[in-house]
């Protein structure tokens, strides 16, 4: 969604803050636009489509100055347009504003502007804080920001400029990110996220919700938005990222390359968690827990309070509510806790049952993701302790919740989740194991058992994803279909969900996932000659297996085309499906970050067989931010 970049402090600050936006395109927009300050005035340039469109305008005629900041927009009130795109300026052309969020209450202040005179040239929401901001300017911008925010109801990450005022950028935060990195005294980048300051410092300082932060060469002042007098002491964090991990290299996409990066971020997950010897598993993340800002000091850790729970509710989105599918059957089976997985947006609005005695497990990839966000807010509200897994380091959810895990899987860029998802699942599938072991449910003996299927998966993992060349075949032979059916059961249906995901966000392919016993009670009639159906038959677990092997003949039956994902060995599914892709073995419970890579794979050549912008897909963000 909508991404921010300001610098202060660089003699190229325009070009650095086009570089920057660039690093936020994954996010996803339509516009984009730069302020910069040059001899007291404002200079801005702004474009509709590819940021590339402002690089051309830019090389034309540069925008000078030492202090600025930029844009790209992913359009909410009004369509993309030069005017709707932003920096927004107030009617002396001298104050400029970006904003991230919604100002909810805009078209009551917009009145009232419009009738004290103030001239308004777009339909966006954030207009009217430049104009709010003039409003109460009397030469001194944060004074004017504060009065301004007073009066705003909504959410808003803000960078602000003024050319009466040109050695300041005042930022200020509500429930949409905002992060500070030094450079060095004097000289900053400030952005949505990490990924334009990794390239240029690692030291950063995360803003919260009522900062507002003070940018000037003689440096950073942070303090309350509703009190300039409060200063608020902020540590200097670093960040974990290294510069290649947000570029390319060698691989067409970053999709490809997230892919090709899960057996070592698996690896990794692995490897800093289980303790062999006994069998077992540890987080690091669940030893402490944080209580409204304090420790909690009754001496129970992260897994007392899951194992204690009456419920587990786990929330999330689009991919990660998915990896809390595999995370519900897992828990389920190996420790017998009762979990529900529950979409944020819709837990947020229903009256959920949820009491201080269960145990909410937040999954977000970004950290960011406004409607999960909201459900946590919502269950803290109603007692509830809440867990996070993310993966983006300092992001609101991670900030947020009283415990939980990172993911550490790097920048996530390319916007269809892949590496994210299978951290997730294995740190999820750790969590069921650990819990199975703490209730007795799982044996010494066992444990060492899974804990030598899980030294496998890295491995198994990159065998897979080196034998790509057959899903190749299968996507050229397949791109040509306008509807595809995923179908899978127990621990696969969430695979099959994912897999439809994935095809639909890349390819606009239409897919849906099912679980496969659910065909014959509605989409079953959907199929005939022109409907692929990739069918996830890796069950071992005879009665399932053969179930899945019926459904395969009811598609059979009716001339759908059915693929199967099918463990190694079986060579007897081959007879009756049209194509198989063979996947090796591993426990039940562990199958899905195998499982899935076929499917990441075959959305992935589909969509590069169809000449779709595989990290880029249109109307999609990276981090949702609104709800
Ligand atoms: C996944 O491919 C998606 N782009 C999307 O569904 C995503 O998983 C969802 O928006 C949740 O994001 P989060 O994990 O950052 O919270």
């Amino acid at each position: 969604m909508c991404g921010i970049v300001g610098i202060i402090g660089n003699k190229n600050a325009g070009y650095k803050i086009l570089q920057g936006l660039k690093d936020l395109e994954y996010r996803g927009y339509d516009s984009a636009g730069i302020a910069t300050i040059s001899k007291d005035e404002l200079q801005i340039k702004k474009s509709v489509g590819k940021i590339a469109a402002l690089e051309d305008a830019f090389l034309n005629a540069p925008l000078k100055g030492s202090i600025g900041i930029g844009h790209t927009r992913w359009a909410t009130h009004g369509v993309p347009s030069i005017n709707n795109a932003h920096p927004h300026v107030d009617c002396t052309g001298k104050i400029a504003v970006v904003h991230n969020g919604i100002i909810e209450n805009f078209v009551s202040i917009r009145k009232l502007l419009i009738k004290e005179g103030h001239r308004f040239i777009s339909e966006s929401d954030t207009e009217v804080l430049a104009h709010l901001i003039e409003k109460f300017y009397n030469g001194n911008i944060e004074r004017a920001v504060k009065e301004a925010l007073m009066l705003v109801k909504g959410t808003y990450a803000i960078a602000v400029v003024c050319a009466q005022e040109p050695d300041k950028i005042i930022i200020a935060r509500q429930q949409s990110p905002l992060v500070i990195g030094i450079i060095k005294k004097g000289s900053y980048i400030v952005a949505s996220d990490v990924t334009p300051i990794s390239k240029l410092t690692d030291r950063v300082i995360y803003i919260s919700d009522n900062e507002m932060a003070i940018l000037s060469s003689s440096g950073h002042h942070i303090v309350k938005i509703s009190d300039l007098s409060r200063d608020v002491v902020k540590k200097i964090e670093r960040i974990d990222w290294e510069l290649e991990d947000s570029e390319k290299g060698r691989y067409k996409h970053f999709m490809l390359k997230e892919i090709n990066e899960q057996p070592k971020i698996v690896k990794d997950i692995i490897f800093s968690h289980v303790i062999k010897k006994k069998g077992s598993v540890k987080f690091g993340g669940l030893e402490s827990i944080w209580k409204n800002d304090e420790k909690d000091i009754s001496g129970s850790t992260g897994i007392d309070y899951l194992l204690n729970a009456s419920r587990i509710i786990i929330f999330g989105c689009g991919t990660s509510w998915h990896s809390g599918l595999i995370g519900e059957y897992a828990i389920e089976n190996l420790a017998g806790l009762p979990v529900e997985v529950e979409y944020a947006s819709e837990a947020r609005y229903r009256n959920l049952c949820i009491t201080k005695n269960d145990m909410v497990f937040a999954i977000s990839q970004s950290g960011e993701t406004a409607d999960t966000l909201m459900a946590i807010k919502e269950a803290k509200r109603k007692g509830a302790v809440t867990f996070g897994l993310v993966n983006v380091v300092g992001s609101t959810i991670a900030r947020e919740v009283s415990g939980g895990i990172y993911l550490h899987a790097g920048p996530e860029i390319g916007v269809a989740s892949t590496k994210a998802f299978t951290g997730q699942v294995i740190i999820l599938a750790l969590m069921a194991f650990l819990l199975g072991r703490h209730k007795g449910a799982i044996s010494l003996d066992k444990g060492k058992r899974i804990i030598k299927a899980l030294e496998k998966i890295p491995e198994q993992m990159q065998n897979i994803i080196n034998n790509d060349g057959p899903v190749k075949r299968l996507a050229n032979r397949l791109a040509k279909y306008s509807n595809f059916l995923y179908l899978g059961r127990t621990y696969n249906f969430p695979v099959a969900l994912e897999g439809a995901l994935k095809l639909k966000e890349i390819s606009y392919i239409h897919a849906e996932g099912y679980p496969a016993a659910e065909m014959k009670h509605g989409p079953i009639a959907l199929i005939d000659k022109n409907m692929p159906v990739v069918v996830v038959a890796t069950d071992t677990e005879d009665e399932i297996y053969e179930k899945i092997i019926s459904n395969i003949r009811e598609i059979k039956s009716r001339k759908g085309i059915v693929v199967a994902v099918a463990s190694e060995g079986n060579k007897s599914i081959k007879d009756i499906v049209d194509e198989t892709i063979y996947i090796p073995r591993t426990e039940d419970f562990l199958m899905p970050v195998l499982s899935v890579i076929p499917l990441q794979l075959l959305a992935y050549h589909i969509a590069v067989k169809k000449g779709c912008n595989v990290d880029k897909p249109r109307n999609l963000a990276k981090s949702v931010t609104v709800e």
